[in-house]
């Protein structure tokens, strides 16, 4: 039978993660790769989850493996008030919904947002799976250029201006500020609040996506744009995938009232609620002071990782390369010279036994061919010296 023809238009538009393909490639026996967005196995506290696990089901185990409400657990909800205002947001249980990792907030976002054409702007690069949620609904994708500090706001005005006035319906900025996927950049506190006048003057919805905040290595912490929004523009959400286990698949997001409510409905035609035992785990971790003593952890070997990197880079790779210096997150983002392509490059260093992410992948305008993305949180001590070892061999034969 042909099931094409009975593929919704939705269906027609999803595109397969080209990270997700890499990823099996860079899966063969033997390769070290820098590849996916992972965090190390080391950073997973196994023995407090079994202890909490425990406690659960000897003391509210009916209830941790009941349905649940469709937001989340009244206690949880309430615990995540307290959580964001740590970052100067202000929220109230009626701001706040929990989801199956921050990718179903995006999905969310996109399925009650965005009708087809409506415009998205985003980073030059961005994330993938934002890209990709956004495009099974039909949205246009615009990109704006980053640069050390972020999203370069004075251009994503100029584009929305631009874009106006040629009557397109732009409704959503997407950004991801605090040690963005893919580059590792921060976006300033001045763009920060640039970003917010924007998006109140043109009448938009800033999507702040914030995975990787709470894993700050170095320099003053930068608030939230949510912290800063008076006038509800903000979406803001954040996951445990990164600071606890992406396996618990549990993430919230902050919004104004009315928009959370309308979440909640799309969230209940999809998966009726979150899980309620990972969303009880959560709660006892944070609850109980875990979380507090296992993100100075987590930071410590991140950061040690990152150093790693960066000194390998600078001993091994040939003049005529760039990258950033993140400090924070998981992410470092290499330019190599405009005349090599990283897509063409891939094979050649999985013969070397070494992966990474075409920078392509994250580029909305076919750009970004000579770039690429390393992960420096997966891979061990050694191996990152040896894999960058690796990586500068095959770059150094294409450098002219
Ligand atoms: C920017 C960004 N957003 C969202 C996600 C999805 O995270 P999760 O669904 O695990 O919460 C990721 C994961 O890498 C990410 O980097």
């Amino acid at each position: 039978m042909d099931y094409e023809k009975l593929y919704s238009n939705n269906a027609k538009k999803m595109r397969s993660s080209e990270i997700r393909r890499l990823l099996e490639i860079s899966q063969q026996p033997g390769v070290i790769s820098f590849g996916g967005g992972l965090p190390n196995p080391n950073a997973f506290p196994v023995e407090e989850i079994r202890e909490i696990v425990n406690k659960i089901l000897d003391e509210e185990g009916t209830k941790a493996l009941q349905y649940g409400p469709t937001a989340g657990l009244k206690d949880f909800i309430e615990l995540l008030a307290t959580f964001v205002k740590q970052d100067g947001i202000k929220a109230g249980v009626e701001n706040i919904l929990t989801t199956v990792g921050s990718q179903q907030a995006l999905d969310i976002v996109g399925r009650i947002f965005l009708n087809e054409n409506d415009v998205v702007m985003v980073g030059l690069p961005t994330y993938l799976g934002g890209i990709n949620a956004f495009l099974a609904y039909g949205a246009k994708l615009v990109g704006v250029p980053l640069d050390e500090n972020g999203m370069r706001v004075d251009l994503l005005e100029e584009k929305i201006k631009e874009l106006k006035n040629k009557g397109e319906n732009v409704k959503l900025i997407y950004t991801i500020p605090t040690f963005q996927n893919p580059a590792g950049v921060e976006l300033s506190l001045e763009r920060r609040k640039r970003m917010l006048e924007i998006a109140e003057e043109y009448d938009l919805l800033i999507l702040e996506d914030d995975p990787y905040g709470k894993l700050r290595f170095e320099g003053e912490a930068i608030p939230p744009i949510k912290a800063f929004d008076e006038n509800g523009h903000v979406i803001y959400m954040a996951t445990f995938s990164k600071i606890l286990s992406p396996g618990i698949r549990l993430a919230y997001v902050v919004a104004p009232e009315e928009i959370a409510k309308k979440m909640i409905l799309a969230k209940q035609s999809m998966d009726l609620c979150t899980s309620t035992l990972t969303q009880t785990i959560a709660y006892h971790y944070i609850k109980n002071g875990y979380m507090k003593n296992h993100l100075p952890k987590i930071i410590e070997m991140y950061k040690r990782k990152r150093d790693i990197m960066l000194q390998s880079l600078e001993e091994y790779f040939p003049p005529g390369c760039k990258w950033t210096h993140p400090r924070g997150g998981m992410f470092l983002w290499v330019e190599l010279p405009e005349y090599i392509n990283t897509v063409e490059m891939f094979p050649e260093a999985i013969e070397k036994k070494v992966a990474y992410v075409t920078g392509k992948s994250f580029f909305v305008d076919g750009g970004g061919l000579n770039t690429m993305r390393l992960n420096f949180t997966n891979a061990g001590d050694d191996e990152i010296k040896e894999g960058i070892k690796r990586l500068a061999e095959v770059v150094k034969k294409r450098v002219k």
